[in-house]
C-alpha cells in the first residue's frame, strides 16, 4: 500500500459500531471485490471493497471478514481470512500479507487462511441464527456482473437455509455516512493534495496545451503524493465543459475559453472531489465572470445551508430556488418560466440538471442514508453549475464540505474559487515562466 499506515484503532472503533448493530447470535461476512478481467489474460487493478476497508483496513483480493460478536469463543468474535502466500505469487506477484502484518493493519487476533474457511465458518453457523450479508445497495449502481458478495449470498442462502438473513448495506450505509476524526483528517489530505494538483496547473494552463496534458500535471502531483485519482478526471476545454462526464481530454485548449476541472485525488481510498472552471489566458470574459459568480454565489450559500437536521431533499429545493433568480439574473430564464413551474420540473433544469451534491468518503459518491437528515460528521461536496451549450461553455464549482453541531465547514476554502484568486493564479504563474 502506498499510504502510511492508518492506526487499527479506526477499524477497531468501526466494528465496534457495527456489533452493536447485529444483534445476539447474529455474525456479519463482508468480502474483498474480484480483480475483474479486460481482454486477453489482462485484468485490472484491484478496487479494494470499501466496506471491508472500513472494518479491517485490509485491501486484498479474495479476503474474508466474519464478524459474530456474541460468539460463546471470544477468538470467533473476529476472524479475517486472507490467502495463503506462496512461492509462485511470490515470484509473479510479489508481496502478500502475512498473518502477522494483517493483525497489525487491523487489530484482529485471528486470522486465518482461506482454506479453513469453510470449516470455520461452518461452526459458527452452526451457533448463529442470523447472517447479515452484504450487497452493492447505492441506489444508483450498475452492477452488470456478479460480484464475490452476491456469489457467496447465493451459496450461503442454498447451504443454510433455515437461518435468518439481514441486509447488512443498510447498517454499513448508517455508519459510513457519519464519519470518525481520523477519516475526516484522509479526506482533507486527499483534498490537500488535490489542491497542489490544481495550483500545479493553475500555474502552467496556456492556451495551445492540451486537456490531457493538463490531466497529466494532477497525476504527477498526485501519485508523488501517494495518491491516485478518485475517479476519471474530467478535464473539459470550450464546449466541453458543457459534458457532464466528459473524460476524453483530448482536445487543444483554445485562447478565451473556459476549462472546466473536476478532478480529486483518493489517499488510502478516501477521496477529494473538487471543480473548479478557469479562464485557460488567466482572466474571465465579463460574461464568464457573471455566470461564473452567480455559481459561486449558489455554492457559497448552499454550503450554509447544509445544516444539521436538514433533509437532502429540501437542501436542493433551496438551491433550485436560489439558481432560478441567479438564471433569471442572467437572462437565461423568465419570471414567468419561474411562476410557471411544478414541483417535479423547476425552471432553471435546462441550465442546471444535475445533483447539487452527494455524500463523499471511501467511495466518491458515497453510501448513506439519503432520506435521513444531515448530521454530524457527514461529509458532502456541494456542485451547482451552469450549463450554456449555446454560448459554448459551462461553469460548475464543487466543494467539500463537513456537516457539524455548530455548522458547515468548508474542507476547501483553501482552494481558490473567487474569480480574482483564480485569475491571479494563473497569472503569477505566467509571470514565473
Ligand atoms: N466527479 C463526480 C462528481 O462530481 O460527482
Ligand atoms: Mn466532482
Ligand atoms: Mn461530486
Amino acid at each position: 500500500m502506498r499510504h502510511d499506515r492508518i492506526d487499527s484503532s479506526l477499524f477497531a472503533t468501526n466494528r465496534c459500531r457495527l456489533a452493536t448493530q447485529l444483534g445476539q447470535k447474529a455474525l456479519a461476512v463482508v468480502g474483498a471485490n474480484d480483480v475483474l478481467p479486460t481482454n486477453a489474460d489482462g485484468s485490472l487493478l484491484l478496487v479494494p471493497n470499501s466496506d471491508l476497508f472500513y472494518l479491517s483496513g485490509v485491501e486484498q483480493e479474495e479476503s474474508v471478514l466474519v464478524l459474530f460478536p456474541s460468539a460463546h469463543d471470544p477468538l470467533l468474535r473476529e476472524v479475517l481470512f486472507i490467502r495463503e502466500p506462496n512461492e509462485l505469487l511470490k515470484i509473479w506477484e510479489g508481496h502478500k500479507l502475512t498473518k502477522d502484518l494483517v493483525r497489525d493493519i487491523s487489530g484482529i487476533q485471528t486470522i486465518k487462511w482461506l482454506s479453513e474457511f469453510s470449516k470455520t465458518f461452518h461452526a459458527m453457523m452452526c451457533e448463529a441464527d442470523k447472517v447479515w450479508l452484504n450487497e452493492n445497495a447505492h441506489p444508483r449502481a450498475v452492477v452488470e456482473s456478479q460480484t464475490r458478495d452476491a456469489r457467496f449470498v447465493r451459496a450461503c442462502q442454498d447451504r443454510y437455509p433455515l437461518h435468518t438473513y439481514g441486509r447488512l448495506a443498510k447498517l454499513m450505509h448508517a455508519l459510513r455516512v457519519e464519519k470518525q476524526p481520523e477519516e475526516i483528517e484522509l479526506v482533507n489530505r486527499a483534498i490537500r493534495v488535490t489542491k497542489g494538483g490544481f495550483e500545479r496547473v493553475c500555474g502552467v494552463v496556456r492556451p495551445g496545451m492540451y486537456e490531457h496534458e493538463v490531466e497529466a500535471e494532477f497525476a504527477h502531483e498526485f501519485i508523488r503524493n501517494r495518491c491516485k485519482f478518485a475517479y476519471n478526471p474530467i478535464i473539459a476545454g470550450g464546449a466541453n465543459s458543457c459534458i457532464l462526464h466528459y473524460n476524453e481530454n483530448d482536445r487543444p485548449l483554445v485562447e478565451g475559453e473556459l476549462l472546466l476541472l473536476d478532478v480529486g485525488a483518493s489517499y488510502a481510498n478516501y477521496n477529494a472531489d473538487l471543480t473548479r472552471t478557469i479562464p485557460v489566458s488567466g482572466r474571465f470574459n465579463p460574461r464568464q465572470k457573471l455566470v461564473y459568480q452567480a455559481v459561486l454565489r449558489v455554492m457559497r450559500q448552499s454550503i450554509q445551508n447544509a445544516t444539521v437536521g436538514k433533509l437532502h431533499r429540501d437542501w436542493v429545493k433551496e438551491a433550485r430556488a436560489l439558481m432560478n433568480e441567479e438564471l433569471l439574473g442572467l437572462g437565461l430564464i423568465t419570471r414567468e418560466e419561474i411562476l410557471a413551474e411544478t414541483p417535479e420540473e423547476y425552471a432553471g433544469r435546462k441550465f442546471f440538471m444535475h445533483g447539487l451534491g452527494h455524500v463523499l468518503g471511501l467511495d466518491v459518491h458515497d453510501v448513506g442514508p439519503m432520506n435521513q437528515p444531515f448530521a454530524p460528521g457527514w461529509v458532502l461536496t456541494v456542485e451547482p453549475g451552469i450549463y450554456i451549450p449555446d454560448e459554448g461553455f459551462g461553469v460548475r464549482i464543487e466543494n467539500n464540505i463537513l456537516v457539524t453541531e455548530s455548522g458547515p465547514v468548508d474542507l476547501m476554502a483553501e482552494i481558490p474559487a473567487e474569480a480574482d484568486q483564480i485569475e491571479d493564479l494563473i497569472l503569477s504563474g505566467r509571470s514565473r515562466s
